[in-house]
């Protein structure tokens, strides 16, 4: 029996099998307002067509100074929530579950004005320097991600997923790399992790459903984080009603990478273990056969994949044939099937 295509519930969400669309900038906003246009419509509900179980729609800023690049989704305004339903209601038409990940870059914002970050760091000399973040520039942007929740329940969505990887904003701030202060958000990995935990915490109260985190669990440097000091953080997640951790690495600062197949899976095995938490895994998974592997092994529960899926729409039927598991597909294509 595989285990790719076995349905998976957390709190009550049924997803049809364990395949992910990780979340994926579109840079497809192209007014600079956040709004939802045709390509998201095109471009999500092709991936459900292809049954992907849930499809996490990309990094969408709480805050317009959170933005990647002004071309981002957005979720800091109300206007926002009647096209991101219409993305919901057209995935869900084909049974896919749908999760947002909820995003502010830091210093990694290339947007106009000033940008925010722990710490007046840039990443690299192509970047702006950062305005370090006073404590009311922290309460207002955990509010923003808190509302940014209420607005995303309000579209309807299945799951909602904090970004934390990547060196965007909270990555900054769990990454001592990246966080050089001296006051209760920094020094120290309680103190680090503060601006995470109030985030959790605030948008606990707004949202019952399938809590996700990404993670950057290793920043490949010495003295920054890696997926051992990242098991300690996972268990605070899960106490503090995390379900899953989706498991990526890197950019918080400069470094060299080596990615090969599967190259991040080992870090979602050690916090799987360690914090005893659902993980994610992701990074060059590209075949039915490597994401097997990684579930009957017990090194993930879920599947993310980028580019693939980008490649491939339809790769869960790519991956079903592969397994040989007969799947679903939409009553549409059944004739055809027959033939
Ligand atoms: C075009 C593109 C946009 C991406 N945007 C995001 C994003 O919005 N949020 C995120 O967490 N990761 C983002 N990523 C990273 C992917 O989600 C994924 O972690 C990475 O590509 C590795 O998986 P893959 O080897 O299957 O592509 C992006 C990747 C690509 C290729």
């Amino acid at each position: 029996m595989s285990k790719l295509f076995e349905p998976f519930t957390i709190r009550d969400v049924e997803f049809k099998n364990r395949i992910v669309m990780s979340p994926m900038c579109m840079y497809s906003s192209h007014n600079e307002d956040g709004m939802i246009e045709d390509w998201h419509k095109t471009h999500y509900t092709t991936r459900a067509v292809g049954q992907v179980g849930l499809i996490i729609v990309e990094a969408t800023a709480v805050q317009p100074a959170g933005r990647i690049s002004a071309q981002d989704l957005g979720i800091w305004s109300d206007d926002h929530i009647d096209g991101l339903a219409e993305v919901v209601r057209l995935m869900q038409q084909h049974g896919a579950k749908t999760g947002i990940q909820l995003a502010h870059a830091g210093r990694k914002a290339t947007v106009d004005g000033d940008i925010y970050a722990p710490s007046a760091i840039a990443f690299d000399d192509k970047y702006k320097t950062p305005v370090e973040m006073t404590k009311d520039d922290i309460k207002t942007t955990v509010q923003a991600f808190k509302e940014g929740a209420i607005r995303a329940k309000k579209a309807g969505f299945d799951v909602i997923e904090l970004h934390g990887a990547h060196g965007y904003l909270i990555n900054e701030f769990l990454s001592p790399l990246s966080n050089k202060r001296t006051d209760e958000y920094g020094g120290s990995a309680e103190n680090r992790y503060r601006l995470l935990r109030e985030t959790i915490d605030e948008v606990r109260t707004v949202w019952e459903g399938p809590l996700f985190v990404r993670l950057s669990a290793n920043d490949y440097i010495d003295g920054g984080m890696t997926p051992e000091a990242y098991v300690e953080m996972a268990k605070w997640m899960k106490e503090q009603g995390v379900d899953l951790i989706d498991v990526s690495s890197g950019a918080v600062v400069p470094a060299a990478i080596d990615a090969f197949p599967g190259y991040q899976v080992k870090f979602s095995e050690t916090i799987k273990v360690g914090a005893n938490i659902l993980t994610g895994a992701v990074g060059m998974i590209t075949t039915g056969i490597q994401a097997e592997e990684i579930l009957k092994n017990d090194r993930a529960d879920m599947i993310l994949l980028a580019r693939e899926l980008l490649r491939d729409p339809y790769w869960a039927y790519t991956a079903a044939k592969e397994l040989r598991v007969e799947i679903q597909s939409p009553k549409q294509y059944e004739r055809g099937w027959m033939f």
